[in-house]
């Protein structure tokens, strides 16, 4: 009995594997080819040239039987579909929000809130800029402001909750430009540019009391909410036995309304939504979405994805799923720590961060570390990551410079069970292997600059 006991338990993800998708495998001289092809930015390469794609967590989710199932179920019709009523179901049970606007995906949503809240002149602060956040409330005549805690700036800061708003930084904007100019505060679960760091929910708490206090309303980019409420079961105090759909629902409870990538948490390949509480906001937003998205009862989408992605809002907050999606992301990072990688920590919820300015200390952040560092890592195993740095922060709008972030990231993104423990050790060992090689790696120069997130399609090449 007791040797029963004392014997190891293994862990393994909550579901089976019912189809495959062959991935390709090419040699050093054709992703040498592939690489210089795409100009040396991992979102031009050819997915048929990349071997594990860690690009994004986007659009990139596994379904699962019952969401293929639910494709079949598409209502096509031009308004009213049955499958809009079950994702506005989903949303008001799972997530508590009134009245949903249903969007392509995250941007539109973003799009449309920014129009419908934002003057110009507005300040919008927020817990760390994400670029299409930040890029539509900047269209919209707004500026963002960073308020996010300090210890969110540090790769190497252990501080469980990096996504917190500094409510002394919060405060004093508001003392600054007065309630008046800030339509909402802007809070993303978890924070991607910070390295999927949660927020906790005492912070939120503290947000919504000052927001009160000041007639603020609170915004929640909720695309990665469930991750987030993961963290606060672990980590936050008196909620270790609370389950993930409990925490989920109070994290919405203490904001007004929320953008919604459903690419990401909802497990769908596209898809997303506006929420909003206060219901002349929605008449607005609800009149908006059909100029630049399609119906209100449908935003964009096709009947079958909307009913895929309600199946994938419940499926999301089911605790073994979350469980088994960040316990992977960790076991992918402890490898990384245990050979002496710097990456950030804690680590994320959607994927691991390379702190590209401790992993290639002799570059310069002008030659662009963390972009160079993802070239380098496709060149040696065709595995696909992204820049999360100087490229990535564009350009100040004033003085025309670069943006010059503290963190300087490759993100190595695990979609949501598509990959194996297997992939995530070759992964590691490619890392490793770059690693040991890091003293002769050389920068990037940037060769050409589109005017709009230009970490998307801008093009490099090799300094001599
Ligand atoms: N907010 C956050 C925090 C995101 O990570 C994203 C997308 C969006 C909003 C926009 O959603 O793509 O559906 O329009 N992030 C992707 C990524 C692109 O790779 O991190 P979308």
């Amino acid at each position: 009995m007791e040797r029963r006991k004392m014997r190891k338990r293994s862990w393994a993800e909550p579901y089976k594997i019912k189809m495959v998708e062959l991935v390709h495998m090419t040699t050093r001289e054709e992703r040498q080819k592939a690489l210089e092809k795409a100009g040396y930015n991992t979102f031009l390469l050819r997915s048929r040239d990349v071997y594990i794609d860690l690009l994004t967590d986007s659009g990139t989710s596994a379904m699962s039987d019952q969401q293929w199932a639910g494709l079949m179920r598409g209502d096509e019709a031009y308004a009213g579909s049955e499958n809009f009523y079950h994702l506005e179901d989903a949303v008001r049970k799972v997530y508590g929000y009134k009245h949903v606007v249903p969007t392509h995906q995250g941007r539109g949503a973003e799009h449309i809130l920014s129009k419908v809240l934002i003057k110009p002149g507005d300040i919008v602060p927020g817990n760390m800029y994400f670029t299409t956040t930040r890029l539509h409330q900047e269209l919209a005549g707004g500026t963002f402001v960073d308020v996010i805690c300090d210890e969110a700036h540090d790769a190497e800061n252990l501080f469980p909750f990096k996504g917190n708003i500094d409510l002394n930084k919060l405060e004093n904007l508001i003392k600054t430009h007065g309630a008046k100019k800030i339509p909402y505060v802007s809070i993303a679960t978890t924070v991607n540019m910070a390295g999927g760091q949660p927020v906790s929910l005492e912070n939120l708490r503290q947000v919504r009391e000052l927001t009160k206090k000041h007639g603020i309303l609170v915004i929640h980019d909720m695309t990665r909410v469930a991750e987030n409420a993961y963290f606060i079961q672990r980590s936050e105090p008196g909620y270790q036995k609370t389950p993930i759909r409990k925490i989920v629902h109070e994290i919405c409870s203490l904001t007004d309304g929320a953008t919604f990538s459903g690419k990401k948490d909802a497990l769908v390949n596209i898809g997303g939504f506006l929420a909003l509480n206060r219901r002349k906001d929605y008449i607005e937003a609800s009149n908006l979405v059909v100029v630049y998205e399609g119906l209100h009862t449908y935003g964009g989408l096709a009947g079958r994805d909307m009913e895929a992605m309600a199946i994938g809002i419940y499926e999301s907050i089911d605790d073994d799923h979350i469980h088994a999606r960040v316990g992977q992301v960790e076991y992918l990072g402890q490898q990384l720590i245990d050979h002496g990688v710097p990456i950030v920590q804690p680590i994320g919820g959607h994927g691991v961060f390379l702190d590209a300015k401790r992993f290639l200390p002799h570059l310069p952040q002008a030659s662009f570390p963390a972009q160079t560092l993802a070239a380098e890592i496709y060149l040696d195993s065709g595995v696909r990551t992204m820049e999360r740095g100087i490229v990535s922060a564009g350009r100040n709008k004033q003085t025309g410079d670069h943006n010059y972030p503290n963190l300087e990231l490759v993100r190595l993104t695990i979609p949501r069970r598509v990959y194996t423990q297997a992939h995530m050790d070759v992964v590691a060992e490619s890392v490793e292997d770059v690693f040991a090689k890091r003293k002769k790696i050389k920068g990037l120069d940037m060769t050409y600059e589109p005017k709009y997130l230009r970490f998307f399609q801008a093009r490099f090449k090799p300094l001599k």
